[in-house]
C-alpha cells in the first residue's frame, strides 16, 4: 500500500492506464453480465486506441483532472475527470481487481473531487458495488438509468422533417443549448465528437436540439429543448440503426426516449445511475457515458 503513489496523469502513463482500465471493466463487467447477455470479450485493438486518444485528449484540455495510482512505473488505478464552466464531470474510473477495497479509490476520488472545486457535477456510474457506495458518500443521488435495447421495426420509422447533417458553425448555439440543459457548453467536447460519423441538428420553429449517431447507428449524446424535437432526433438515429441497437442513458425524466423506443418496438432494460451532485438531471437529454 505505502508503494502506491497518487499523482496526476502523464503522457507516458497512457499505455500502462489503458491496460489497467481494459483489465478491471473486463473483471467488472463480467461480473455484472446478466446469464441472458452475450460473453464480455476482451477490448479489441481500436477500442483500446480510442480510450487512449480520448484520455490523451482530455489531458490536453483539463490535466489537473486526471489522476492516476501508480506502483513504480504501473498504473493500478485511475480517475480521469474534468471541468467545463460550471459543470464537472467523470470520464472514467478504475482500480485493479486485486488493489480493490484497500482505500485506493477514495484516495483517487478525492483528488479528483478537489479538482472540481465545488462545481456541480454529473457522470454515469456503473453497479459496482464499490462505485455506488464511493459516489454516493460522496455526496452524489443515483438516478436509475433505463435503456431500449433490440432491433427496430422499420414499418414504425416516421418521416421526420426539420432536421439536417450538423457542421462546426452548428456548435455555438449547441453550447447555449448544454448551457440550459446541463449548466455548461461541452466545449472542446463537441470538436472532439465531430469526429463521430454523423452529427444531426434540428433548428426548426426555433426548436434547437442535436443528436450525435456513432458508427452503428446509436445516439450517442442527444440535447433538445422540446421533447418533441427530442424525438425526432431520436427516431432519426434509430432510423440509421443496423441490427440490434440501444439507447442508452435514459432517466425517467426522458420517457420521451421510452415511447419513441416502444413506438419502435424496442424493449426496456435497466442498468447504471446517473450520478449528479448540485443539480437535476437534465431533460430533454440523454447524456454521452464519455463526455457526459
Ligand atoms: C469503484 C472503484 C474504482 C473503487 O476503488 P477501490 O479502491 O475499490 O475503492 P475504496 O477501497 O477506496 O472504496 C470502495 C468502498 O466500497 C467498498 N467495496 C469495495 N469493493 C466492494 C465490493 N465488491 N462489494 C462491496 N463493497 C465494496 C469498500 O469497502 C469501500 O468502502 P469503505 O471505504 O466504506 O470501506 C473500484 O472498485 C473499481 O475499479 N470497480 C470496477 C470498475 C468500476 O465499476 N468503476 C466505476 C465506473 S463508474
Amino acid at each position: 500500500m505505502d508503494s502506491v503513489q497518487l499523482r496526476l496523469l502523464r503522457e507516458d502513463d497512457l499505455q500502462s492506464a489503458e491496460r489497467a482500465s481494459a483489465v478491471t471493466f473486463l473483471e467488472a463487467n463480467r461480473r455484472s453480465r446478466r446469464v441472458s447477455e452475450p460473453e464480455i470479450e476482451p477490448r479489441s485493438a481500436s477500442v483500446s486506441k480510442q480510450w487512449i486518444d480520448r484520455i490523451r485528449f482530455f489531458l490536453a484540455v483539463d490535466p489537473g483532472g486526471c489522476w492516476v495510482a501508480a506502483d513504480g512505473d504501473d498504473v493500478i488505478g485511475f480517475a480521469i475527470s474534468q471541468n467545463r464552466g460550471r459543470v464537472w464531470f467523470l470520464a472514467t474510473y478504475g482500480v485493479l481487481p486485486g488493489h480493490q477495497g484497500m482505500g485506493i479509490g477514495k484516495r483517487l476520488m478525492d483528488a479528483v473531487l478537489a479538482h472540481s472545486a465545488g462545481r456541480q457535477g454529473m457522470f454515469i456510474s456503473s453497479v459496482h458495488p464499490g462505485a455506488t457506495r464511493r459516489y454516493r458518500l460522496a455526496g452524489f443521488s443515483l438516478y436509475p438509468l433505463m435503456w431500449m435495447v433490440g432491433t427496430v421495426d422499420r414499418s414504425t420509422l416516421p418521416v421526420v422533417a426539420g432536421i439536417r447533417e450538423g457542421q462546426v458553425s452548428d456548435l455555438e448555439w449547441m453550447d447555449r443549448l448544454d448551457q440550459d440543459l446541463r449548466g455548461a457548453g461541452h466545449g472542446p467536447d463537441h470538436g472532439y465528437m465531430l469526429d463521430t460519423p454523423r452529427l444531426v441538428v434540428s433548428r426548426a420553429k426555433g426548436r434547437p436540439g442535436y443528436v450525435y449517431i456513432d458508427d452503428q447507428g446509436r445516439g450517442v449524446l442527444l440535447a433538445a429543448a422540446r421533447p418533441e424535437t427530442a424525438q425526432n432526433l431520436l427516431w432519426e438515429a434509430l432510423a440509421s440503426s443496423r441490427g440490434d441497437t440501444a439507447v442508452n442513458s435514459i432517466t425517467t425524466a426522458n420517457e420521451w426516449a421510452v415511447d419513441v423506443g416502444l413506438a419502435a418496438r424496442l424493449d426496456i432494460g435497466q442498468e447504471g445511475y446517473l450520478a449528479v451532485r448540485g443539480m437535476k438531471a437534465p431533460a430533454p437529454y440523454l447524456a454521452s457515458g464519455h463526455f457526459l
